[in-house]
């Protein structure tokens, strides 16, 4: 059944499905991505999925977005009388599943909130009245009757700190709110499209679980624990079922893979405080673009033993300011940083835009007075953070990773065989600048790796660093222009693309332009140009190979002749 809200501009629908005798899905559906959060890369919509368990007992698992309100409300008045809910299962408490608790505990006043002991804090915080509530841990159930017991597993910092999964042993539904989801919108309840969804699949695990890896395989190794799993039901985009061991393989590997780096950085921030939690993704996933591991932690509701190990582990940390004031677990958890800290370690500092942050000066100097490395210049944030600053966040994480990970880079070069890496330097290739633009930002770099990879449609591949600034705008779906260099006129546009820009940078500062259809930049001494449209991606051990089709092109000077780039040795470009 398919209802949609024809009062409401953005395309909202709501989506109610049976996905199990006694189990309904409530799928909130939103199809038009409407704001910048950086894992809604691929702009393929979202969902807020909910599900109603019907034992002798009545129990909702997570509601919706606050902007589903009446849609959903109403949904959920046509299945059950919400004053009959048993209990409300909270798997965490972010705002775009649990927005409209406030409500549901006005529709359902006797109903006992069950969710993780920080989950429980937190909702205090966010609806500000009395309610019944039940703490749970890993391995707790409970009994519904009609043999709907569920069990809960601890599933912390996937991805925020306090959540829960929860197991239906009747049905064998894994309910995982945020992990193993991705922002995809679509009628198919399932994922029965696998190629449709990887990569949205992957987008969203390494924007939301990658800084996460370790708890990623923590969390798998207690649902390793439970009987069969038949499907996941998760809180954004189709549940799986079809390709549910593939896509938790997935999960696994690229995990393991995340885990391997020896050099780590701790990213601590405050949830539910300014825009902490979204600024530190934004680094996080910077630095996860290199070889470099990341684990967050929210200062809040750290364990101190936790927040002394992850300290003591870390080769860098990037803390965001904590309030100053009412968060005396934040301000202690930066008490236990400050008495783990080692020589040797790098240290960056951001504002979170809170309203009432710790002045950050103070904390640059403490760490100055202890002789600690500074990993970038302070982020000071004077107004609402927009896409310009969630990209400058993102490349001056990937600047830090890059950083940490320089020494390590140089010695395995140095390793490989001399001759096979002159026969590799053979192989030549032309000289390209990719400019893309998204929204307000730009990007670019000088390429070489690139070849035509189909004639119908035209088609070609470039090879993209995994630390490359413009690899976030070369997702599947992206437009960008190919500029091709002319022989005897390059070295100008060479030499200015190859200057390393500090993150955020305006990298066409001087340089003529002009736009494309698809708004990308085409340079105004480009030989030749192309509109082109990613495709598919292949994951390499350094790169992605981007296939990408060409929608689009003229060349500026039909006698001119590609630049070629000869060079002496395979171990660059
Ligand atoms: C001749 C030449 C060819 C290059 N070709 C590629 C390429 O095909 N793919 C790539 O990822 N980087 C390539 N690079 C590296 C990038 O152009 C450049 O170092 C990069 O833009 C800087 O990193 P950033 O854009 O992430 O800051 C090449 C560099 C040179 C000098």
């Amino acid at each position: 059944m398919v209802a949609a809200a024809p009062q409401l501009q953005k395309r909202l629908t709501i989506q109610v499905e049976d996905i199990a005798p006694d189990i309904t899905t409530i799928r909130s559906l939103d199809w038009d991505r409407d704001r910048f959060d950086i894992e809604f890369g691929l702009q393929n919509g979202t969902t807020y999925n909910s599900f109603i368990i019907r034992g002798d007992k009545l129990a909702l698992v997570d509601s919706s977005h606050a902007k589903f309100r009446e849609l959903y409300l109403d949904t959920l008045r046509g299945q059950i009388d919400p004053a009959t809910i048993d209990y409300i299962v909270i798997s965490h408490t972010e705002p775009d599943h649990s927005g409209l608790m406030a409500d549901l505990l006005d529709l359902a006043p006797n109903a006992v909130v069950v969710g993780a002991k920080v989950a429980i804090a937190f909702l205090e915080d966010l609806v500000h009245r009395p309610f019944e509530r039940i703490q749970v841990k890993n391995g707790d159930t409970l009994d519904l009757g009609q043999g709907h017991t569920l069990e809960f597993v601890s599933a912390p910092n996937l991805h925020w700190p306090d959540t829960i999964f929860t197991y239906d042993h009747k049905s064998q539904i894994l309910f995982t709110c945020d992990a193993f989801g991705m922002h995809y919108c679509s009628d198919d309840l399932y994922d029965a499209d696998l190629a449709a969804l990887s990569p949205d699949f992957r987008f969203y695990y390494d924007c939301l679980m990658a800084p996460n890896a370790r708890s990623v395989l923590s969390a798998m190794k207690r649902m390793d624990a439970l009987p069969e799993i038949t499907t996941i039901a998760t809180g954004h985009g189709p549940l799986l079922r079809h390709n549910l061991q593939e896509l938790t393989d997935r999960y696994r590997r690229w995990s393991q893979e995340k885990g391997k780096s020896e050099t780590l950085v701790g990213v601590f921030y405050t949830s539910d405080y300014g825009y902490s939690d979204r600024l530190s993704q934004a680094i996080a996933r910077g630095i996860t673009k290199t070889d470099i591991a990341v684990e967050m932690m929210d200062l809040r509701s750290a364990d101190p033993h936790e927040v002394n190990e992850l300290v003591g582990r870390a080769t860098g940390l990037v803390i965001g300011m904590p309030p100053s004031t009412g968060a005396s677990d934040a301000q202690a958890a930066i008490g236990t940083i400050f008495a783990a800290v080692h020589d040797k370690q790098t240290v960056g500092l951001f504002e979170s835009y809170g309203g009432d942050d710790e002045p950050i000066d103070t904390l640059v100097n403490k760490f100055r007075d202890l002789e600690l490395r500074p990993a970038f210049a302070p982020i000071r944030i004077k107004d609402t953070p927009d896409e310009a600053l969630y990209q400058f966040c993102e490349e001056t994480g990937t600047d830090l990773g890059q950083l940490l990970g320089q020494a390590k880079k140089l010695k395995k070069l140095k390793s490989l065989d001399a001759d096979m890496e002159k026969a590799l330097g053979r192989i030549s290739g032309g000289l390209y600048i990719i400019t893309a633009r998204k929204g307000n930002l730009t990007s670019a770099m000088l390429a070489s790796w690139v070849s035509q990879a189909s004639f119908q449609p035209l088609g070609f591949t470039v090879a993209v660093a995994k630390d490359r600034a413009i690899e976030s705008f070369m997702q599947v779906g992206d437009q960008f222009v190919l500029n091709v260099l002319e022989e005897n006129n390059y070295n100008h546009l060479m030499k200015h693309f190859l200057k390393r820009f500090p993150p955020g940078a305006d990298r066409f500062a001087g340089v003529r332009t002009r736009p494309a259809i698809n708004t990308s930049p085409i340079l105004g001494d480009a030989l030749a140009y192309m509109e082109c449209t990613v495709t598919s991606r292949m994951e390499m051990s350094d790169h992605w190979l981007v296939y990408s089709t060409v929608q689009d092109g003229k060349v500026s000077n039909p006698d001119g002749i590609t630049a070629v780039h000869h060079r002496k040795v395979g171990t660059y470009y």
